[in-house]
């Protein structure tokens, strides 16, 4: 029981169990809780010590589903709006399904040829759906974040090697700070990377507007300063609270006047170029040094997936080189991605990139980013037009930043409402809405990025969020 090479048939009753689940679940998504009020209470039934004895595949199974769907979060379904997560296409989802029978290390092509070849196509891909220039290359990672890091890792190897160093080799003693500048738009992963990095999180030069987008001018004084000397700077495609953009085409010009590398972080705002509608939004990522954007947002491929773009490879190939006597070589059209990656061993998420731009194409990617954009712009005019709710932001893009403000309520209050409201939002398990902080309010900011919501789970998030404001502060 407890040994599975007793039970080699058990690897097929677990995928049948799986998929007998998968009809009524999918099924649940649309209109079943977010999140149940117990999901709590349901996680912590997971406890106690290691199993002398197993229970065996199947009863194993039947008790993380048990308990664990009561505890999980409907975050793959269409009323799903916190963070910016998105859910799985059909495709994608059957792909990564088979990405976990086939158990490919995507390190290389003789660990597998399939998840190398088709990393080197779904790149591509990617790239011709951004309009990226096509001899940029790239490598897939677990998300934004390490995206992010990719990106500046290779920045930080411009940077080294603009002052005669090879950081991967000799890393950064003897070198001055490395002046790293951006506006207030930047993402909090963006500065875990340069903590990552030993470039430090608090060395970094904001130049903001008064918004906290990028301040053209104060950029240009700081790059001025700087006097020729290297830096990098960082360009925010998508502010994670209100989808506003730094005017990356600006700060390129700076950037190619002053020598600097310019890093855009487009985790979600990327897809702005996948819509003649939004593409002006992202106009001049093509002229940046390093794009980053993610798998599991936008595009709709099950967690983890994101993608670092380059202009120049080498610069991965050189940071992330990790040649041993057992490793494969790279060849000049078969590069080990392992070696332009920080992970050697990687899980093959090209199977479900490659699969859904396969499935959809550039149309139905067009589809699902206008559907997007159309339900963002949907609960903006139902924000405006109502007498309780109030815009706090632009909505250039997929997300909505407001807050509750029922006529008559003193300023001093509203903070404490939209909290009470964010937190019971929560459990509630209508729409699942995140909180933050714009302008020094409290505010809502749900983003729309997954393909299944429609127009009716848009318009539930207003009701909700009323009906839960209008209850009494208990
Ligand atoms: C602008 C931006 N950059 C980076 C990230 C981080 O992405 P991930 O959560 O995939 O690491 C996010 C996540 O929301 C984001 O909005």
């Amino acid at each position: 029981m407890s040994d599975p090479l007793e039970q080699p048939a058990d690897s097929l009753a677990a995928l049948e169990r799986i998929a007998g689940e998968a009809e009524a679940y999918l099924a649940s998504l649309a209109t079943a809780p977010v999140r149940l009020g117990r999901s709590d209470e349901a996680a912590e039934a997971f406890d106690g010590a290691l199993p002398d004895e197993g229970l065996g595949t199947l009863a194993a199974l039947g008790q993380l589903i048990e308990p664990g769907l009561d505890a999980h979060v409907r975050s793959s379904g269409p009323r799903f709006f916190h963070w910016v997560m998105g859910g799985a296409t059909p495709a994608a989802l059957g792909a990564d399904w088979l990405t976990s029978l086939l158990d490919q290390n995507a390190g290389g092509w003789d660990a597998s040829p399939l998840a190398s070849r088709l990393e080197l196509l779904s790149l591509r891909w990617l790239r011709e759906l951004f309009g990226l220039p096509a001899n940029w290359d790239g490598v897939l990672v677990t998300g934004g974040q390490m995206a992010n890091f990719t990106g500046l890792a290779a920045a930080r190897q411009w940077w080294g090697e603009r002052h005669g160093t090879d950081v991967s080799v000799d890393g950064l003693t003897g070198l001055p700070p490395a002046p790293v500048l951006t506006s207030g738009f930047v993402h909090v992963t963006g500065l875990k990377a340069l903590a990552m990095l030993g470039l430090g999180r608090g060395r970094l030069t904001t130049c903001a507007d008064s918004v906290g987008g990028m301040d053209l001018a104060a950029l240009e004084r700081e790059l001025r300063d700087l006097d020729g000397a290297p830096a990098i700077v960082i360009g925010n495609a998508g502010e994670v609270n209100t989808g506003l953009f730094d005017p990356v085409e600006g700060i390129a010009d700076l950037c190619q006047e002053h020598g600097a590398w310019l890093h855009v972080d487009g985790a979600f705002g990327l897809f702005a170029r996948v819509s003649p509608r939004t593409a002006e939004l992202a106009a001049g990522v093509e002229r940046a040094d390093s794009v980053i954007s993610d798998g599991h947002k936008w595009l709709n491929v099950p967690f983890d997936c994101g993608f670092a773009f380059v202009r120049d490879p080498e610069l991965l190939g050189r940071t992330f080189a990790a040649g041993a006597a057992y490793l494969p070589e790279a060849a000049e059209d078969r590069p080990i991605f392992a070696y332009r990656a920080p992970e050697l061993s990687r899980r093959a998420r090209s199977l479900a990139v490659w699969a859904t731009l396969a499935a959809y194409g550039r149309s139905g990617y067009r589809a699902i980013v206008e559907r997007c954009l159309d339900n963002a712009a949907r609960l903006a005019a139902q924000v405006e037009d109502s007498n309780d709710f109030e815009l706090l932001a632009p909505v250039p893009l997929n997300v909505v930043c407001f807050r509750y403000r029922p006529p008559g309520t003193p300023e001093s209050e509203l903070d404490d409402l939209n909290r009470r409201i964010s937190e019971a939002v929560l459990t509630d398990g209508r729409v699942y809405v995140g909180t933050t902080s714009w302008g020094g309010k409290v505010a809502f900011r749900p983003a729309f990025v997954n393909w299944r919501t429609t127009a009716a789970d848009t318009d539930l998030i207003l009701e909700t969020l009323r009906d839960l404001g209008s209850r009494p502060a208990s």
